[in-house]
């Protein structure tokens, strides 16, 4: 019998077409609302596979449901979705997908750093609205760019292309990562390595690319937007528990900081109380990914993942190998 493969979500060009090339039979939920627990449940029963997003929780229930299940390919770099321990502890190979997404986020995260700065929402807004009476030396008066410091809080793939983009901008860029880069690569880069601390305190701009896990919940707290300066920006393009999301929004609303650019939030899709009345929020529905190029190229590494792993092969991005090398 060929092996099943449950897809979460209708998916954009190439489809399940490389699933169904491989001879594996596709069982797609149609609509772009997530399935409901009981459909999760039911849709994984008979599964070899499952493609999944990161709005879909995989927990050791799923995997308890799912009794030939053999891998999930998650449909994103972050995987903080999927129990990777519980699905480790029963051989399940879990995948993600890096790389070909990160110069996409790269460009949204300075998409978002340049609007908020430059105060692009609310100038759009007034436009818009037919409140514009004409060019006036005082209005919306933004934040210089060039030149600047800008924090980059976990300088792995996409901060570092966020970091190569900075030097068009002549900017100093800081670092934080829980494991300093080499001297070679900071040069490389042209970046420095300090503490968190001395990043919120000397930063123009903070943005945010760290994985979400129990130590960086929250990382950017009341405390650590009080350290920030009042004429800063924060980015977040990585996952919104990063920010306590409540803590944001008085900080926007009290002049804690100048403004704020974000791609993601605490409880997606919906926003904390009195964040979507800041003006000086940028807010964007999670699109770091968001180009035809990316997210075709994400469809076929979650496809080629499952691929290979169904046919007793090593799949290219593996989060958890140690299942691969155990058997
Ligand atoms: C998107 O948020 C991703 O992790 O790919």
């Amino acid at each position: 019998m060929a092996d099943a493969v449950y897809v979460t979500r209708p998916l954009p060009d190439p489809g399940t077409e490389p699933l169904v090339a491989a001879g594996l039979v596709v069982d797609q939920h149609r609509a772009d609302a997530p399935p409901s627990r009981p459909e999760l449940l039911a849709g994984v029963a008979d599964a070899s596979a499952l493609l999944c997003l990161l709005t879909d929780r995989v927990d050791a229930e799923v995997l308890d449901a799912a009794p030939r299940l053999q891998i999930v390919a998650n449909l994103a770099v972050g995987f903080d979705n999927v129990d990777v321990a519980a699905a480790t502890e029963r051989g399940v190979v879990v995948t993600n997908t890096p790389d070909v997404l990160t110069e996409a986020t790269a460009d949204l995260t300075w998409a978002l750093l340049l609007a908020a700065a430059r105060r692009v929402g609310e100038g759009e807004r007034l436009v818009r609205a037919g409140h514009w009476d004409g060019w006036s030396p005082t209005q919306l008066v933004g934040l210089p760019v060039a030149g600047r410091t800008l924090g980059i809080v976990g300088l792995g793939k996409i901060g570092s292309a966020v970091a190569r983009r900075a030097r068009g901008f002549a900017m100093t860029v800081l670092y934080r990562n829980r494991r300093p880069l080499g001297p070679a690569v900071e040069e490389e880069l042209g970046v420095r390595g300090v503490g968190l601390d001395e990043l919120l305190e000397r930063s123009d701009i903070v943005s945010l690319h760290a994985p979400l896990n129990d130590e960086s919940r929250h990382l950017i707290d009341a405390a650590a937007l009080a350290r920030m300066r009042s004429s800063a920006i924060l980015v977040n393009t990585a996952r919104g528990p990063l920010v306590d999301e409540a803590a944001l929004v008085d900080a926007l609303r009290g002049g804690t900081i100048a403004g704020a650019g974000l791609d993601v939030f605490e409880r997606e899709p919906a926003l904390a109380a009195g964040l979507a009345a800041c003006e000086n929020a940028v807010l964007v529905p999670h699109l770091g990914s968001a180009t035809t190029a990316a997210r075709g190229a994400m469809v076929r590494l979650a496809c080629a993942n499952i691929v290979d792993v169904l046919a007793g092969r090593r799949p290219p991005t593996p989060v958890n190998p140690e299942v691969l090398d155990r058997s």
